[in-house]
């Protein structure tokens, strides 16, 4: 393992970092962070986006006869081995999508997994476990980042999903290995920066999910490039409430009123189309068949949430992005998963890539899954694997794993 600082690369990715385009990786063991977090349902794999985004860069190192050690966290075990967040399965999905072994480590350091590492043949692929059954990975503790490293002499990190978690697997290891970035990582920041940076006009954000706090500081950036601003899924409950409409404080986010009516604000002021669905299908409880009634924003009856938005809605949301020439997506319309409120985000999915001439980048977890699952995922210019890291830099927040990637080569 070499302690010295990462050697020159004629490759630069498109944010100023070496690249792994031109790194000579014939032989060498290359430690590559994938973000292959993913939902597992009794042990299958539900949604493989993520798994796919990752080829790219895993089927070039084989192909150059590296030595491919992935390391990825999976869930939320806390530091302690769970046996529900085991990687294997994963692994054994990743082999049928590459169509090659992949080798599945009993843990992600000590010194078996050394032997496994140094075991790996050129064009061979091993896994690690689950980087969080540690607790040294979210602490970015350096002797677990020391250790992790030391399986390898190269880093690659193409888990743009978690480029905004500092920690040892993101952001440590770039201490004792010379760090590169990925495929996916580069497709990511060139995709998103365009939104960011140089949008081409008119713009439209289209924003839903349950909260609506992690996509303010978003809104609040772009508030000088975008031209229309859809509002859906439950955080439209905080926007209606702070546009003065009666609405339930059990459902609304009370700390983000005042971010909220700064938005719409400044959304007036600049005179960005901002659009709160008027009608909304509400209910008591979320699940398969519950009651559900289509209202009037402004008569969502005490007690009910709102699950989708309703079909005057709709057609104003499709009416309201039809000149787009770029569009953004982060969070479903409604409560996606259950039949009866998934409507609303099918539809608005269905007019998107109906549109000609759109660069449509849709991003997060869930609205990346409802893509997948209406099979409209081919169908738009780039799916982003990230949800928060997308959100965090769209919002113009630096992401700590794209940083400590930099800070190499200063
Ligand atoms: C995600 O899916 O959000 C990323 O994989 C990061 O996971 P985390 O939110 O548990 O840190
Ligand atoms: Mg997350």
């Amino acid at each position: 393992m070499s302690q010295s600082k990462p050697h020159a690369s004629t490759g630069q990715s498109n944010i100023g970092v070496p690249t792994l385009d031109d790194v000579d990786v014939r032989g060498k063991r290359v430690l590559v962070r994938v973000d292959f977090n993913i939902p597992l349902v009794d042990g299958r794999v539900t949604d493989d986006t993520r798994l796919r985004a990752s080829l790219p860069t895993i089927q070039h190192l084989c192909h150059r006869e590296a030595r491919v050690i992935l390391c990825s966290h999976l869930g939320r075990p806390g530091g302690t081995p769970v046996d529900t967040l085991r990687l294997r399965p994963v692994g054994e999905h990743l082999a049928n999508l590459l169509g090659q072994t992949v080798k599945c480590a009993q843990d992600c350091i000590g010194t078996t997994t050394k032997m496994d590492c140094e075991d790996t043949e050129p064009g061979g692929v091993t896994l690690l476990e689950n980087l969080r059954f540690h607790a040294g990975e979210e602490a970015n503790d350096p002797a677990f980042a020391h250790d992790l490293a030391s399986n390898a002499e190269i880093f690659v990190n193409d888990a743009f999903g978690s480029m905004h978690r500092a920690h040892a697997s993101t952001v440590g290891v770039v201490s004792y290995l010379p760090g590169y970035t990925g495929f996916l990582v580069n497709r990511e920041v060139a995709m998103l920066s365009g939104i960011r940076d140089n949008p081409e006009r008119p713009l439209s954000i289209i924003l839903g999910g349950a909260k609506v706090s992690d996509k303010l500081p978003l809104l609040t950036n772009l508030i000088d490039s975008v031209d229309t601003i859809l509002i859906g899924g439950g955080m439209v409950a905080t926007f209606l409430y702070a546009a003065g409409y009666q609405i339930d404080e059990k459902f609304v986010e009370t700390q983000q009123i005042g971010t909220t009516s700064r938005i719409i604000e400044a959304a007036n002021q600049r005179n960005v189309k901002l659009v709160l669905p008027k009608d909304v299908i509400v209910t008591r409880d979320l699940f398969e068949n519950a009651p559900y009634q289509t209202v009037s924003a402004n008569s969502i009856p005490q007690g009910h949430l709102i699950a989708d938005v309703g079909q005057r809605a709709i057609k104003e949301f499709q009416a309201s992005i039809s000149n787009s020439k770029t569009i953004f997506w982060n969070g479903p319309l409604g409560v996606f998963e259950l039949k009866p409120f998934s409507s609303g985000t099918r539809s608005l999915a269905e007019c998107i890539v109906s549109l000609p001439n759109v660069t449509t980048v849709v991003g997060g977890g869930s609205t990346a899954e409802a893509i997948t699952s209406l099979g409209l995922d081919e169908k738009v210019t780039h799916v982003s694997t990230g949800g928060g890291a997308s959100l965090d830099f769209l919002g113009g927040t630096s992401l700590p794993g794209l940083e400590a990637l930099k800070r190499q080569v200063t």
